[in-house]
């Protein structure tokens, strides 16, 4: 696939973060896009700029859809048929996905059963409903994002993370075999799977809406505490700090995740997109995924010891 020029695309997940900027960019290159997520409000701000950028015949769709229930997936996928007079699609961005579900021991099952479930659930759902339609196609790639976490399942000493990486884990493997699988029934077909380090998203505060999380001005004594147990794994001295310290914590948290990032979602959505025209199967982002890439390769019995891998250290190392 050497251009995206007149063919067709499905991105979920495309309100926000690496999800728009794949609206947005394919728009732009003259790729028709459906583009689903949770949030009404964002998704309409993706659609207006990607509108804004797309040559004449571009048609862009927006339509509300949890990747994590098959139903809602499965009128999704009739929709786009219907609204792009389509019997066919030529890519599918497995795209939308939150953080959370960090405990399998102490945090809450439906917690865990929800991150899992839009993780994995929701790249099966979507893979159920749309790999037809691009196996109609005469040129097809399935792009599923997973993580560094689908192949390192922890953020380092003290903070386990455990349906994520579950989740990406499945998502990375689901895509590695399907690569025989397309090769024996599709060979028009192609998948890769994208291992994004750290982009600057809204992932932390939209992962905590889906999720049902207070805003941070509106943190229960509940939520507080919990915040002060999270923030102490992570070497903060919460104990010490009051309510409102403990709220601005969590808003600097959230900000400095996008605006300290090496690497913005549209830079990430770009190194995806090229990715797909080279014809790659395993597309890191981030020179700080390609750094915990060849540490876990180095030694892979070593990962998972107490100081195996400073995680903050591999992220801030110099390129
Ligand atoms: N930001 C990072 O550092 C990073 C690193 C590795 C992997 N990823 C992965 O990249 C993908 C995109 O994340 P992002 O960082 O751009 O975050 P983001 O929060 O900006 O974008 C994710 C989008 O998915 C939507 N979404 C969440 N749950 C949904 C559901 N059930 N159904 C439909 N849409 C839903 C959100 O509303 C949001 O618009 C995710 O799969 C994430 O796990 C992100």
């Amino acid at each position: 696939m050497k251009s995206f020029d007149g063919l067709m695309a499905v991105v979920t997940g495309g309100g926000t973060g690496m999800g728009a900027e794949l609206v947005v960019q394919l728009a732009a290159q003259g790729c028709s896009v459906a583009t689903c997520d949770v949030n009404p409000e964002t998704l309409a701000e993706t659609a207006k700029r990607a509108a804004e950028d797309a040559p004449a015949g571009v048609r862009i769709t927006t339509h509300l859809c949890d990747v994590a229930d098959a139903a809602q997936v499965a009128r999704f996928r009739d929709d786009v048929v219907n609204e792009h007079e389509t019997d066919h699609i030529n890519l599918l961005f497995n795209n939308a996905g939150i953080g959370g579900g960090g405990s399998f021991l102490t945090g809450k099952a439906e917690e865990w059963d929800r991150v899992f479930g839009i993780d994995w659930g929701g790249v099966y759902n979507c893979s159920r409903a749309f790999v037809p339609l691009l196996v109609a196609s005469t040129d097809g790639y399935l792009v599923n994002t997973s993580s560094v976490n689908g192949f390192w399942a922890s953020l380092g000493p003290g903070n386990p993370h455990t349906a994520y990486s579950a989740a990406k884990f499945a998502v990375k493997g689901f895509s590695e075999a399907l690569i025989e699988d397309f090769r024996v029934n599709a060979p028009h077909v192609k998948v890769a799977v994208v291992m994004p380090g750290h982009i600057g998203t809204d992932i932390i505060s939209n992962s905590r809406r889906v999720l049902g999380g207070a805003e941070p001005d509106e943190m229960t004594a509940d939520d507080l505490a919990e915040a002060r147990v999270q923030m102490g794994r992570r070497g903060m001295p919460a104990d010490g700090m009051s309510d409102d310290q403990i709220r601005g914590m969590m808003k600097m948290l959230q900000e400095g995740f996008k605006s300290m990032a090496p690497v913005s979602a549209a830079q990430a959505a770009t190194i995806i997109l090229d990715a797909v025209k080279a014809g790659k199967w395993r597309v890191l982002v981030g020179d700080d995924a390609h750094r915990l890439d060849e540490v876990v390769r180095g030694n892979p019995e070593g990962i998972y010891d107490e100081g195996g891998i400073n995680l903050i250290s591999v992220m801030q190392q110099d390129s």
